[in-house]
């Protein structure tokens, strides 16, 4: 037996009242598992329906007759849901607490009653330009409150929200417009962020130049900032606000119509335009975030994650006010103006559950430990993270220093395609062990399938690729415009299962570890990258001939970037252009994928036919020659010595 398997924490006190103790959640997720319908009937229940749903499930995993239907013949709107339901009873409670960049400018508490008239008006501004229920809106903004508005604006009047993370590049903003098919761009002047600003106007400006003319582009001026300005097109968002109506009728919304869509990196290709729809989403998000939370009225909940990432949509936006929570959105970063920034607005909001990615739990653990002991860490009940799997240390520490070893940490495991939660402790019922997500959230049957001959691993301990047997409501119904690929990156590979993507290991008592990315995916700071992404980017660059992009383990980030590039013949390589082949892609993708390390290489290893082999590349990366396996069939054997001679980050 492994040590890990040995260790567990136990339920700290204070959960006795928790919405899930360790009896329910045997008892329920039996139910869930054997009589879905009962159960999602009555869940479906928390929300408000215009028209009541009598058919909970119908789903298929069949590849090639994928469907995912829940609630299909129910109304709703997931605007109403989150805001107007609440009025009667918390008009006057706080819907919304922003916390600016800087923490010299004041927080501003938004009330459920303003933030319905703010969205309102939003929602008027849009129905006015002739936005219509089905119609796309992207939306690229710093994490103000607007971005929470223009996301309920659009679910108020049945518009398509995509949300486009502010850290991407005018290309990636360009390219997610077009597939997406928008007419209307929702942006703002500037992004401070850590004390520096990001122009996402002009970003936005210099993206339009890609699509067609007929998309708008409505302007939140937020920092004042400087912006060039194009008549007919320009729209001061604020000012059309300031005019518009606080009435608004929210459109009844079929519960499988898209929510939203949001844009994903998977193994190859373009990023996938991941498609949720309104009745199963919203029901999923709520509950998630009201079990593995264990969140009650009163409590001030903060998630630390960017409306970019689904993380945002399901668990700072829609999951807590459908629930009628507080929820908090800090523009800012953990390290500004120092180390201490998250324990200091914790203190000073008197936070309850803190969720954040093990990623900025390692950077601000090296920064020591005086950092968290200056602030009063007295509210926090809970603490949580997501995004990748966190190690032990760094479980420990978070523990230790900002949980004074009172707090349960829930490590929830899932994807922007789930939506939600599906592997994740619930803190008043599972005893958690450090770097495991433990088990299976209600109405979630994980599999683990051996990779090679898809055979389900009975029994524990098991080990293999990470497949999901049956449907859940919050999982996505789609891949925008391409049903097709849909099926073939989710439902084909094992056949009658959803492939995560995920390798995992299950020990002796059941528990889940996932152990990371069996594909093509990096996640570099809990940011999800497809290699070929950044191998296409390098590839654009007119000196550079061939590129192999691969992860390796990195001590903050988690993942960061190895690339292997040729260069064209005649090219020499120098420190300058490693530099700017680094500057390329940030302003091809973004920031979140530089390159860390970038390796001259004279050729790569490639099979017979051509193929690369990244797993010798991943091998030489990682450091781990002992393990590269047969390369007998390489085409050129000797270039992998050259490789390993050269390689990069020594040590
Ligand atoms: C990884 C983020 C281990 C995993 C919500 C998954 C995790 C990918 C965890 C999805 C966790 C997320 N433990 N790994 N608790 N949470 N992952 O789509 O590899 O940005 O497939 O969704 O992140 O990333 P995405």
């Amino acid at each position: 037996m492994s040590a890990e398997a040995t260790e567990k924490y136990a339920i700290p006190q204070g959960f006795e009242n928790a919405h899930a103790g360790p009896g329910d959640y045997t008892r329920l997720y039996a139910e869930s598992i054997d009589d879905p319908d009962a159960f999602w009937g009555r869940e479906g229940k928390r929300l408000d329906w215009i028209t009541p749903y009598t058919k909970v499930k119908n789903t298929d995993f069949t590849f090639g007759n994928v469907s995912i239907k829940w609630f299909e013949d129910g109304q709703l709107n997931v605007a109403a849901n989150c805001i107007d339901r609440h009025l009667a009873t918390r008009g006057d409670q706080t819907a919304i607490i922003f916390e600016p960049d800087s923490p010299d400018d004041e927080a501003q508490h938004i009330t459920y009653r303003h933030l319905g008239e703010q969205v309102n008006r939003m929602a008027n501004v849009l129905r006015d330009m002739g936005v219509k229920k089905g119609d796309r809106v992207v939306l690229y903004l710093p994490m103000i409150p607007e971005a929470a508005y223009a996301m309920l604006a659009c679910a108020r009047i049945g518009a398509i929200h995509s949300i486009v993370f502010a850290g991407f590049s005018p290309d990636a903003l360009s390219n997610r417009i077009n597939d997406s098919g928008a007419n209307i761009l929702i942006t703002a002047d500037e992004a401070p962020r850590g004390g520096r600003k990001t122009a996402l106007k002009s970003n936005a400006d210099q993206a339009l130049l890609g699509c067609s003319d007929r998309v708008k582009c409505l302007v939140v001026k937020h920092t004042g900032g400087q912006t060039t300005w194009t008549e007919g097109r320009d729209i001061d968002l604020r000012a059309l606000m300031a005019e518009a109506s606080t009435d608004c009728e929210p459109e009844a919304m079929n519960a499988e119509d898209p929510l939203f869509v949001l844009y994903t990196s998977g193994s190859t290709g373009k990023p996938k335009g991941v498609v949720h729809t309104t009745g199963g989403y919203l029901v999923f998000a709520a509950m998630t975030h009201q079990y593995t939370f264990d969140y009650h009225d009163g409590d001030i909940y903060w998630c630390t994650a960017d409306v970019g990432w689904v993380t945002g949509h399901s668990y700072i936006v829609y999951g807590p006010l459908a629930n009628g929570a507080t929820t908090l959105m800090f523009e800012g970063v953990p390290t500004y103006p120092d180390a201490g920034r998250f324990w200091e607005v914790c203190a000073k909001h008197k936070v309850n559950q803190f969720y954040t990615a093990p990623t900025a739990i390692r950077a601000l653990m090296g920064k020591g430990k005086e950092f968290v002991e200056k602030h009063d860490l007295s509210s926090l009940r809970l603490l949580g993270t997501v995004g990748e799997p966190i190690n032990p240390e760094a479980w420990n520490w978070y523990n230790e220093h900002v949980g004074k070893g009172k707090c349960p940490i829930v490590d929830t495991w899932w994807q922007t395609e789930t939506g939600g939660h599906l592997i994740t402790p619930l803190p008043g019922a599972t005893e958690t062990k450090p770097g495991s997500a433990t088990v299976p959230f209600f109405g979630v049957k994980p599999e683990i399938l051996d990779a090679e001959s898809a055979k389900v691993q009975e029994g524990n301990p098991a080990e293999g690729v990470l497949c999901i047997a049956d449907s859940w409501p919050g999982q996505m119904r789609t891949v925008w415009g391409d049903h097709q690929r849909f099926m073939e990156t989710y439902f084909q590979q094992y056949p009658g299962y959803y492939f995560t993507g995920d390798g995992c290991r299950r020990d002796e008592d059941g528990y889940y570890w996932i152990t990371g990315r069996v594909d093509d995916v990096i996640n570099v700071s809990g940011h999800r990258m497809g290699t070929a992404e950044v191998e296409s980017a390098l590839v654009a660059h007119e000196q550079v001939a061939e590129a192999a992009v691969v992860g390796y383990p990195h001590s903050v980030k988690g993942q960061g970037i190895y690339a292997y590039v040729t260069l064209m013949n005649g090219i020499e390589p120098s420190e300058d252009l490693r530099k700017e082949l680094v500057k390329w892609v940030r302003s091809e993708i973004g920031p979140i994928a530089s390159p860390d390390l970038i390796q001259w290489a004279p050729g790569l290893p490639k099979t017979r036919s051509g193929k690369i082999m990244r797993r010798i590349l991943r091998k030489i990366a990682e450091n781990d020659y002992g393990a590269l396996g047969d390369t007998s069939t390489l085409a050129e054997p000797e270039v992998v010595d050259d490789l390993i001679a050269n390689r990069m980050n020594k040590g």
